[in-house]
């Protein structure tokens, strides 16, 4: 669940497909007890239609043959100006009863060329089935047969449907949505990296807000909110906090901040399910996650630095290499899970953590500049 953007627009994810599945599975249940007594003609419309005829076809179960046909606007020679015409009707389909699959009816100019050129092929019956439908933009007084999906008048992608010809390879539909004005960065980086140091310098530069969720957690449990009274419960008793009471003190913490430019997270998402949970959270605001950025450090040089620390620090777990080790291991398995998540959104940065302090700020702030 998130904001993509295609050529100059942003579209949000809006009908999954799921969804889109169950839609269909209901138009051939009823498609298939109207036809099942003869063998339809399924001709969708090119090209928006392609994914969702594939999909009908596949849950039909009766007689059926398949066609595609394509709608052609030509120059007529009369002052009415372009005539539509259909290319790729072969077969004679005289007598027979057409479905019609459309995978969109707008405002149904569309569909009235079709009627218009239907009516004089003597067909037994016309049906005409549409994956989704904008009554608030429909203007014509035709029948339509089977409505999947009723949405708003807003422009939809995906699943065969384009924006100038991209998004129609997408399994879901997404929906136009006006341009995310955060910049969120999910920070990461394995202990000892060097993050905190990083999180401040950043958020200055950026004017970005920092959320540590450790930090949050500190708050939360000090002035006994309600959310830090339930946290502690879990802590208590040597369980660990839930995540959604973490993706909740967290969304109190985003919603301190109305007018922030975005947000650093910091120790936030730590598993693939709060990360859907932020994503979601976001997305409801109509922003999104700009961008992982974690930074990279062999483990070998981390345990180092660590114990080198744990000589001044006194701090009995920077002591121990075993111990260290361990945290590290913890940080990997975990952070592979989110890695990937964020990949598939083409959204993860590595940043190279070894060197010094100035030179990682300014490999950071590369990234952060381009997001
Ligand atoms: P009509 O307005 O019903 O004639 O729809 C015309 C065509 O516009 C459809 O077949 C689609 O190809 C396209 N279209 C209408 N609404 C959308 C949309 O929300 N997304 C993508 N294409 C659309
Ligand atoms: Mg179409």
């Amino acid at each position: 669940m998130s904001i993509i953007k295609l050529h100059d627009k942003y579209f949000k994810s809006y009908i999954s497909e799921e969804q889109i599945q169950e839609a269909i599975n209901s138009l051939v249940k009823q498609v298939y007890n109207d036809c099942k007594e003869e063998t339809p003609i399924f001709l969708g419309i090119l090209n928006g239609c392609f994914m969702f005829v594939a999909d009908f076809v596949r849950q039909y179960n009766g007689d059926c043959e398949v066609s595609f046909v394509k709608l052609a606007s030509y120059e007529g020679t009369n002052s009415t100006g372009k005539i539509k015409q259909l290319v790729g009707v072969n077969e004679d389909l005289e007598g027979r009863t057409v479905v019609i699959l459309e995978d969109i009816i707008d405002t149904g100019n569309t569909l009235q060329e079709i009627y218009n050129i239907f009516k004089d092929k003597k067909l037994k019956k016309l049906k005409i089935a549409t994956l989704f439908f904008k009554p608030d933009v429909f203007k014509k007084a035709l029948h339509i047969d089977y409505i999947g999906i009723s949405i708003p008048d807003k422009f939809i992608v995906g699943y065969g449907l384009d924006y100038d010809g991209l998004g129609r390879n997408f399994a879901d539909i997404y929906q136009l949505t006006s341009k995310p004005t955060m910049t969120n960065i999910v920070l990461f980086g394995p202990p000892g990296a060097g993050k905190g140091t990083q999180a401040t310098f950043l958020k200055e530069k950026y004017g970005l807000v920092h959320i540590s969720t450790g930090d949050v957690f500190r708050d939360n449990i000090k002035n006994e909110t309600e959310l830090g009274i339930l946290a502690r419960t879990f802590m208590d008793g040597g369980d660990l906090v839930p995540d959604d009471v973490t993706i909740k003190m967290l969304k109190t913490e985003i919603e301190k901040n109305p007018d922030a430019n975005g947000f650093i997270f910091d120790g936030f998402p730590r598993t693939e399910s709060q990360a859907k949970a932020l994503d979601q959270y976001l997305l409801e605001k109509g922003e999104a996650i700009s961008g992982m950025v974690a930074l990279e450090v062999a483990e070998d040089l981390l345990v180092q630095r660590i114990l080198n620390r744990g000589k001044t620090s006194g701090r009995p777990d920077d002591q121990n290499e075993a111990k260290i080790r361990n945290r590290f291991n913890e940080y990997k398995t975990k952070t592979a899970v989110l890695k990937e998540y964020y990949q598939n959104q083409n959204k993860y940065f590595g940043v190279n953590g070894v060197g010094d302090i100035n030179e990682i700020t300014k490999r950071l702030s590369d990234v952060f500049d381009k997001l």
